[in-house]
């Protein structure tokens, strides 16, 4: 069968490396370029829609968020092409902060409270100490200031309705500020069951130690040694199956992937936020760690019908590298040649986000350039060989945080 893939960095070079394990893919086609795709994958130009339908593509997969708040995966359904991605309109849960602390308050799923505001009067009555101040809408991960007092919180909700964030911040939401490690657990849905992957940690920050500003996220693990299969059955039950039966019952069936980011608090999980899609980089150590063919979960996600069982996973930890440009997250640093990267193998494979391939070679054309990643028979196994490989790759400014994992190693 033909699948599409639709999205061009370090996640979707990661779900194009899963999907072409399948016997049931004799062809791949793209919307974006990625120096780690394979040659022949067919690269599509103009509207993906009519893309899948002249090309007869059996299957098509959206990785990042942006097509899909534009309603991408709507249009391919209306033009019969299986989508593995929700609807614009289940999409809401990432898409807008309001809309998905609202639909936790209707159908009782933990999480802190919040207010939500468009006026700098009543945003700024709402502070009055810690909390955190996000934009509502898309913002690449960055929209989110954690403030330690009420004067912080005040200059975020400036900086925000003054446009630090465009049209994301003209509604910002004040949330309680909860305490606790974060677990980031991703379910495969169907509109009926949500089938939970293995949990991940993500590491935000862009410094060692959790410090410095946030991210689109600088590493990740799977499974951290802290998450028991207790929380993750908590997860399941109080969270994420309870959002595969509220958008059922509000007429928006959730197909596709659904990530809740959880703290785990003192009084147990309470979601910090929602995406509609594989985390970038969880998805890296994730398709690692899967041990079975995805597409046909992908199909059955689809169309309604995943089976009753649990997902199979390769024994051990996996754990992700990224390597970003120097001046990541602010004005970086481009164009410079990556030297260095080993030939991918069943357990480390080194996948390509913002990196283009130009006559010379490979060069860095992103912030996030590489996500190097690493299965293990334990998570310092997997560090060790991921760090390995890191301390083999070259290019100018190419930075990275040297404690992926490390502040909870077994
Ligand atoms: P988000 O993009 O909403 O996941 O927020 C980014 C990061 O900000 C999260 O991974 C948390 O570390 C932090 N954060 C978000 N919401 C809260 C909250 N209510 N309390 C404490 N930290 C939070
Ligand atoms: N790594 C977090 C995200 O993809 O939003």
């Amino acid at each position: 069968m033909k699948v599409l893939l639709v999205g061009g960095g370090g996640r979707e070079h990661a779900l194009a490396w899963r999907i072409l394990q399948s016997p049931l893919v004799s062809e791949l086609m793209v919307t974006h370029t990625n120096p780690g795709f394979p040659d022949d994958a067919v690269k599509i130009s103009g509207d993906p829609v009519a893309a899948a339908v002249n090309h007869g593509v059996t299957l098509a997969v959206i990785g990042p968020e942006a097509p899909i708040a534009d309603g991408l995966s709507d249009r391919l359904r209306s033009a019969g092409v299986a989508t593995f991605a929700p609807s614009q309109a289940a999409g809401q849960l990432e898409s807008s902060k309001e809309f998905a602390k609202a639909f936790m308050d209707r159908h009782g799923i933990p999480t802190g409270r919040w207010s939500s505001h468009t006026s700098r009067e009543s945003a700024l009555a709402a502070i009055s100490g810690p909390c955190v101040v996000k934009a509502d809408g898309l913002a690449a991960g960055k929209g989110v200031v954690v403030a330690n007092n009420a004067e912080e919180a005040r200059s975020a909700v400036e900086a925000m309705l003054d446009g630090a964030f465009g049209e994301a911040g003209h509604r910002v939401l004040v949330e309680e500020r909860l305490e606790g490690p974060e677990l980031s657990v991703l379910a495969l849905c169907d509109g009926h069951r949500a089938m939970p992957m293995l949990p991940c940690r993500d590491h935000k920050r862009r410094f060692e130690g959790d410090q410095g500003p946030n991210t689109g996220g600088m590493g990740a693990i799977c499974p951290p040694a802290d998450a028991s299969a207790e929380m993750v059955e908590r997860a399941r039950a109080e969270v994420l199956q309870p959002v595969v039966d509220g958008m059922r019952a509000e007429g928006t069936p959730f197909r596709g992937v659904l990530y809740a980011g959880i703290m785990v608090t003192e009084s147990g999980p309470k979601v910090l936020e929602f995406n509609v899609r594989f985390g970038d980089p969880e998805c890296q150590p994730l398709m690692m760690m899967l041990d079975e063919d995805i597409v046909p979960l992908m199909l059955s996600a689809a169309s309604g019908s995943l089976p009753d069982r649990n997902l199979t996973w390769k024994s051990g930890s996996a754990c992700c590298v990224v390597m970003v440009s120097g001046g990541y997250p602010g004005p970086i640093q481009k164009g410079a040649l990556i030297r260095g990267i080993p030939s991918p193998k069943e357990d480390a494979v080194v996948f390509y986000a913002g990196a283009t391939r130009e006559e010379g070679g490979v060069v860095s054309s992103g912030g996030r350039v590489l996500g190097v990643t690493a299965v293990g028979s334990s998570l310092g196994a997997a560090m060790d060989c991921a760090y390995t490989m890191v301390e083999s790759i070259t290019f100018d400014g190419a930075a990275w945080r040297s404690d992926i994992g490390k502040s909870r190693r077994p």
